[in-house]
């Protein structure tokens, strides 16, 4: 996830002007207010298996409202060392599917649910996150976060051949969405056998990379941001698999590169199903999930920035009826910013819950090599079993 730490005005530009971020008054103002030493993002310890062009051109906007600017890959991490969010649409272009369905949603009631619920395990979301942030970085364009999509494909692989039957089994694709990067999205889907083309999709995401601000060759664990959400919605997927759910439309979870680098990841995603000319029925995102502030009530914070209104309702309704914690909602000026965006900013329903209140998240070592999961008791996976919850209660009562 991003945080904004300055809120940045655009009222002054006029529309279609792309401006250099240096040429920006109020750009200009954050990225004077911090020294960045001269090659503090090279890579200074020779470390092989990246391809990161600190030079390379980029179109960047800091919010879906604001204008693109140009930026180099150099100043898009300082503005990441900065704290601010930005979508990288470099490679985004305008498409013409203008046709997509809009959903509304009836409260949650279903009798399945709850059946569900009690296969869930914390012991089983720990082993997969021990080992999801043993890779050095999950950066997405380096060896080793390319292994890590790897590694995740791979367990969802097993968790279907060992766990569902062989019926569901023909049912489930996992599909590793390759981009223009070394590491891939990854696209579990599973479709009734007499789903069709025009069946509207359920989409559950997280995202499946990781970084180190302070450089993006140093290790970045990525425990919090995002492994949390990865092994939450992985672990609603292994239940879901376990207990032989065969959804009446498609249901897909994707696990998305890149998030750090700008959404490019969901971006291309979201691209690919606007030129199919795919109807979504919704889309949950989870970005970070795991951290519970000493001294402060555990909670569900559902956020009502660039997302869809409806489907946030249901969401809470979701969080009233299978979640055991409060909920709360927060409208975030500033805001944070994570891959729902990239649905929303194509006119898809998305809705986003994270782990607490900003001001108890664990913004003091997410996008640095302490955002591991022995960094602090704080580090929950009690807490992030809620947010498999609200998963299950999401894929199943969209596709029952
Ligand atoms: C839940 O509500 C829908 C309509 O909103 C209805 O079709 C369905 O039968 C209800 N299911 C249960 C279990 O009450
Ligand atoms: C998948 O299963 C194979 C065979 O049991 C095992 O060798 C491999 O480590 C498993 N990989 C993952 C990621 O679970
Ligand atoms: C597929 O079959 C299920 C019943 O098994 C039915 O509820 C659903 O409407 C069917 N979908 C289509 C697209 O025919
Ligand atoms: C990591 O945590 C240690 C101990 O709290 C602290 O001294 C160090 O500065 C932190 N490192 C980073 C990169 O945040």
């Amino acid at each position: 996830m991003n945080l904004w730490l300055t809120l940045l005005a655009t009222s002054t530009i006029a529309r279609g002007q792309f401006l250099r971020v240096q040429d920006h008054p109020q750009h200009q103002a954050i990225f004077q207010s911090v020294h960045f030493e001269d090659g503090q993002f090279d890579n200074h310890w020779n470390e092989p298996g990246f391809d990161v062009d600190l030079d390379a051109q980029r179109l960047v906007q800091f919010s879906l409202e604001a204008e693109p600017v140009y930026m180099t890959e150099r100043e898009k991490l300082q503005a990441k060392a900065l704290g601010i969010k930005y979508l990288d649409v470099t490679n985004v272009h305008p498409t013409s599917f203008s046709k997509k369905r809009h959903f509304s949603y009836p409260p949650p009631n279903s009798t399945l649910v709850p059946s569900l619920l009690p296969l869930l395990s914390a012991k089983e979301i720990k082993a997969n996150l021990q080992q999801f942030t043993s890779f050095r970085t999950r950066y997405y364009n380096s060896e080793t976060g390319k292994a890590s999509s790897e590694w995740l494909s791979q367990r969802i692989r097993n968790y279907t051949a060992e766990l569902a039957s062989p019926e569901l089994q023909r049912l489930v694709s996992v599909t590793p969405f390759v981009h223009r990067w070394k590491q891939t999205s990854v696209i579990v889907r599973i479709a009734p056998e007499n789903a069709t083309e025009d069946d509207p999709t359920t989409v559950i995401g997280a995202h499946c990379d990781s970084i180190n601000h302070e450089n993006p060759f140093l290790p970045a664990p990525g425990a919090d941001d995002d492994g949390s959400g990865t092994v939450t919605i992985l672990e609603a997927l292994r239940v879901l698999l376990k207990s032989e759910y065969i959804p009446k439309s498609p249901l897909e979870f994707h696990f998305y590169s890149a998030e750090e680098g700008g959404l490019l990841g969901s971006l291309d995603v979201v691209a690919s199903y606007e030129k199919a000319e795919r109807h979504i029925k919704g889309m949950q995102h989870f970005d970070m999930t795991a951290w519970v502030a000493a001294g402060t009530e555990e909670v569900v914070n559902i956020l009502t920035n660039d997302v869809d209104p409806e489907l946030t309702e249901f969401l809470s309704q979701l969080a009233e009826r299978y979640v055991e914690i409060p909920w709360v909602q927060e409208k975030l000026v500033p805001g944070a910013g994570s891959d729902h965006m990239s649905w929303t900013r194509s006119g898809y329903q998305s809705c986003v819950a994270t782990e607490a209140l900003m001001a108890n998240s664990n913004f003091g070592h997410i996008h640095t090599s302490n955002d591991s999961i022995t960094v602090s008791r704080e580090f929950s996976f009690e807490h992030m079993l809620h947010f498999s919850r609200l998963a299950i209660g999401f894929a199943v009562e969209m596709t029952e």
